[in-house]
């Protein structure tokens, strides 16, 4: 085999890059680049008893740049390790970037569908996109196949957005839904069919805005879940709303049936399916388990990105299990594996009346806590549980139990202005709050996965504590436990 040139100046690039990190964020159980810059995440699959998982990459430098793809597997989902850079741009097809794609398992052929990105003048930002392919048969070395482009044009009602290939196989055919936009910028996805993954053929719209979800959806992906077809994608331009869409672009879903047959998908409301600051791009695999796990973006575009100045930039949520929960709403809870990172636990409160608050003084960095209150006949205004910093920091997670709603507020830790993100989570007489904290971020998972909030947080390395708290009036907390958990990177 030829060695790729591209790809090992890539690889010496970011090896060098490592020896300069400061690591007062580096995250401690989370997919990272080794170094410099890294947004979504791309081709997950399974593949001969490993897990893969790619992600745009630039090696060269901690800002955005013609996208490689960065390259990470395991055997559990928990531990993780890099491989070399899979793909590098510089093909005449994908000029100036290896855009997000999808990975599927074609008879023991490892196949990465991706999109070319090719600047017509970079200045202006005009520009058209490719669908492309790249094999592998041990799942570490990728060659580019000589069909390239496998699609060369969007079709003619389009506009220039073209991207982002998810792949998938159903009775015998290989689909594809690729992220597009109309002439109009109304943003869609498009479905296309094929026998050979070589070949494709147009087969029509699967979906489309009705003039209020955006001007482009990025990142699509189209699944079962129980009885129903979901529909995820990342739509760029919908207008905040109250508690809703207050990110720069959001990742959401719809719930349906389709019938492949006629290509009609019947769908309910559009939903977002995590409420923080850092989710996006999120894109799910099923294993040989028959789970659906979505693993997302840790960031968002334009958002303030500290790490830049460390020498590294962008980071993956914790893989999670998508379930179709009550009212047909997606629920996401982190894959069962994750108890793995556990190691010393404490049990702070069990089935204990608070009226004011308890403070667990723990500084770990790295923790899950889990907090259990009863909500039955409670006469407390809001319930939670704030990470208490240093000095003025600190992170505070809230029910306003009335109002039966959820806040995460970050602004004392990294957020400022905007730090405040609120989602409806319904009263059902109790609430449970099971939250990952890292060295720069915070996963919270509330009622079994019912609402999920997501964001990162910059902190000092010096914590002072966890703390449960009541406002005016006393609850039942049931559980306050934690768990200093692993870093798999060390
Ligand atoms: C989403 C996205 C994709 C694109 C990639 C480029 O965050 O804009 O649409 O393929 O990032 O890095």
């Amino acid at each position: 085999m030829v060695i790729d040139q591209k790809l090992q100046k890539a690889e010496e690039a970011i090896k060098k890059t490592t020896q300069n990190i400061n690591p007062r964020y580096r995250l401690g159980y989370h997919i990272m680049g080794e170094g410099n810059w890294i947004n979504d995440p791309n081709g997950l699959v399974q593949y001969k008893g490993e897990y893969h998982v790619f992600y745009q990459h630039h090696p060269y430098d901690e800002n955005w740049g013609p996208m490689h793809w960065g390259h990470v597997k395991s055997k559990d989902l928990v531990n993780w390790e890099y491989a070399p850079i899979a793909l590098a741009p510089g093909d005449e097809y994908d000029r100036d970037g290896c855009f997000s794609g999808s990975a599927v398992n074609n008879n023991g052929e490892l196949t990465l569908i991706y999109t070319g990105h090719n600047y017509i003048n970079q200045e202006e930002d005009t520009f058209y996109q490719t669908q492309n392919i790249a094999v592998s048969t041990d799942g570490v070395v990728f060659e580019k196949v000589g069909q390239n482009p496998v699609i060369a044009h969007p079709p003619e009602d389009s506009a220039h957005h073209f991207r982002d290939p998810k792949v998938w196989k159903h009775n015998n055919q290989w689909y594809m839904v690729v992220g597009n936009s109309t002439k109009d910028q109304t943003g869609r996805v498009i479905l296309y069919k094929s026998q050979d993954l070589r070949k494709w053929e147009y087969v029509g719209v699967l979906a489309q805005s009705d003039g209020t979800l955006g001007y482009m959806w990025e990142c699509p992906d189209f699944f079962e879940l129980g009885e129903k077809h979901i529909l995820l994608i990342s739509p760029q331009g919908i207008e905040s709303k109250g508690d809703d869409y207050n990110n720069l672009f959001q990742t959401g879903y719809f719930v349906g049936e389709y019938d492949y047959e006629k290509n009609e998908y019947e769908k309910g409301e559009f939903l977002e399916l995590d409420h923080g600051h850092d989710f996006y791009a999120a894109q799910t695999l099923v294993d040989e388990k028959g789970r659906r796990i979505v693993i997302g973006w840790m960031d968002m575009w334009e958002s303030e990105m500290p790490t830049k100045q460390d020498g590294w930039c962008g980071a993956l949520t914790i893989p999670r299990e998508l379930t179709l929960g009550k009212n047909n709403a997606v629920s996401m809870n982190p894959i069962d594996e994750i108890v793995e990172l556990r190691e010393a636990k404490s049990v702070e409160l069990e089935n204990k009346s608070i009226s004011d608050y308890h403070l667990a003084k723990e500084n770990s960095s790295l923790l899950e806590i889990k907090a259990e209150f009863d909500l039955t006949d409670c006469k407390a205004e809001s319930v939670g549980l704030t990470i208490k910093g240093v000095e003025e920091e600190e992170v505070v997670i809230t029910y306003h139990i009335r109002d039966e709603k959820l806040s995460l507020d970050c602004s004392k830790m990294g957020k400022k202005e905007d730090g405040v993100r609120t989602t409806e989570l319904v009263n059902d007489g109790k609430l449970t709050l099971r939250i990952f904290l890292d060295r720069s971020s915070i996963e919270l998972f509330a009622n079994d996965g019912m609402k999920t909030m997501t964001s990162r947080i910059y902190p000092n390395e010096e914590r002072l504590g966890l703390m449960c708290f009541a406002n005016k009036g006393e609850v039942n907390v049931k559980e306050f436990t934690y768990w200093k958990l692993k870093d798999i990177w060390k």
